[in-house]
């Protein structure tokens, strides 16, 4: 199979890692790729949001399958440039991928199929939380606890210029749950956790993600199965019933509360880092059963998850979220990699043969093992061997795992 990848962050060099490695593969190609997606693919200068060069890069090169890897190219409908022209597509068209693009959206499929979420307040009055209600790259969600962080909250979301919703504040562990679709059939990958907020202990702005892991001690494969009969699955039923059936990767956010599981948000992609996580303890064909979701027909298809765990840490810039840093010069990943961690590129960029920051987060290192405290330790280690000037990482990714603590379920 011939397979064009879109994107360039750290999600999608994890995915191209793991589609070099697909059986079914022949040629792999990526736009606009990364230079380390460059070492597994060949990258062509198209960017993720232009769908009419993709789909004449498609068509020039013969592409079997094209797999979306960034929200804003779906949401923006580049699958439904692709699709009607004949390309298999891997991701929703612009209506499914709605569900993560408009959180209003978002609810009311969620209350249309009697999913758990977080109630919906008609007043802002803290304990709640804002939301925007369109993309805003993980930072537009505001937790607010008291009446400060409320009016920062409702300021930063009016200055985001659109609408936003306000819901109950909830309380409990995060859970990552990626499923696979077809429109009409989901299987889930295993369950990862995700650290949001940009400094140790929780503390600090909501980013893309400083860190994750998988799988969560105490969700195993029975657990996984049940949230996606509790989740994934009316909400594709919904969509398919609004004639906007989902294609590709629906990713739930979700609590684990005291009264059960509930929804915190969808996305319509792959989330990072949390694929940084979970694609590594993959087994089998991804690029296949990719093409059978893309195809309609992921009946009977399964993926085996390898036993191992992996921890994912994320070297940001300095100032990220608020920032970014371009041009600084990164040393070390090849000894990273020769330690046995996956370096990701998710914010770099060549200068001649110089490898260098170009983005708010920089790269991502994965380590894996037996444990959560050997992956942890592997991918600290790796980590410590690359430098840039203001690297800034999170010390506390997967440390609670790593120490024993398990994620108690409570079923309502
Ligand atoms: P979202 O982008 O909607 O997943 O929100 C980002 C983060 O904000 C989540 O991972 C949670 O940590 C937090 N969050 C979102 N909604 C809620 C809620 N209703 N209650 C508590 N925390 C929330
Ligand atoms: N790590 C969360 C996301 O990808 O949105």
């Amino acid at each position: 199979m011939r397979a064009l990848l879109v994107g360039s962050g750290g999600r999608e060099h994890a995915l191209a890692w793991k589609l070099a490695q697909a059986p079914s593969l022949t040629d792999l190609h990526a736009a606009p790729g990364s230079p380390g997606i460059a070492r597994l693919a060949e990258c062509h200068p198209i960017r993720a949001e232009d769908p009419e060069g993709l789909l004449a890069l498609a068509h020039s090169l013969d592409i079997d399958l094209v797999v979306i890897g960034p929200e804003a190219p779906l949401v923006g409908g580049v699958a439904d440039v692709l699709r009607p022209a004949g390309i298999a597509v891997f991701g929703p068209s612009a209506a499914a991928a709605a569900i993560e693009g408009s959180k209003a959206f978002a609810k009311d499929v969620l209350a249309a199929a009697g999913v758990p979420t977080a109630a919906q307040l008609a007043v802002a009055r803290p304990p709640c939380v804002v939301k925007a209600d369109g993309l805003a790259a993980g930072k537009g969600v505001h937790v607010c606890r008291s009446d400060a962080e409320l009016d920062d909250a409702l300021k930063a979301v009016t200055a985001l210029g659109g609408s936003f919703i306000v819901e109950e504040l909830l309380e409990g562990p995060e859970v990552s749950l990626f499923a696979i679709c077809d429109g009409s059939d989901a299987i889930a990958l295993v369950p990862a956790q995700d650290f949001k907020r940009a400094y140790e202990g929780d503390e600090g702005p909501n980013t893309g993600g400083m860190g994750s892991f998988a799988p969560i001690p105490g969700l195993g494969g029975d657990a996984a199965e049940e949230l996606l009969e509790l989740v994934h699955r009316p909400v594709l039923a919904e969509l398919r019933q609004r004639g906007t059936p989902f294609v590709g990767l629906l990713f739930a956010g979700l609590m684990l509360t005291p009264d059960g599981p509930r929804v915190l948000e969808f996305n319509c992609r792959f989330g990072d880092p949390e694929t940084q996580s979970v694609v590594p303890l993959l087994e089998g064909d991804l690029l296949e059963t990719l093409a059978s979701a893309a195809a309609g027909a992921l009946a009977g298809a399964s993926l085996e998850t390898s036993p191992g765990t992996a921890v994912t840490v994320v070297l940001a810039a300095r100032t990220y979220p608020a920032g970014s840093d371009r041009g600084s010069t990164i040393t070390g990943v090849e000894e990273a990699e020769a330690e046995g961690v996956l370096v990701f590129h998710a914010g770099t960029a060549l200068h001649g043969d110089r490898l260098v920051t170009n983005g708010g987060r920089i790269l991502s290192v994965t380590g894996t093992g037996v444990s959560v405290a050997e992956a942890r330790a592997a991918a600290y280690g790796g980590a410590d061997l690359i430098a840039f000037e203001g690297a800034r990482r999170r010390e506390d990714i997967a440390l609670a795992a790593a120490g024993g603590e398990t994620v108690s379920r409570h079923r309502s």
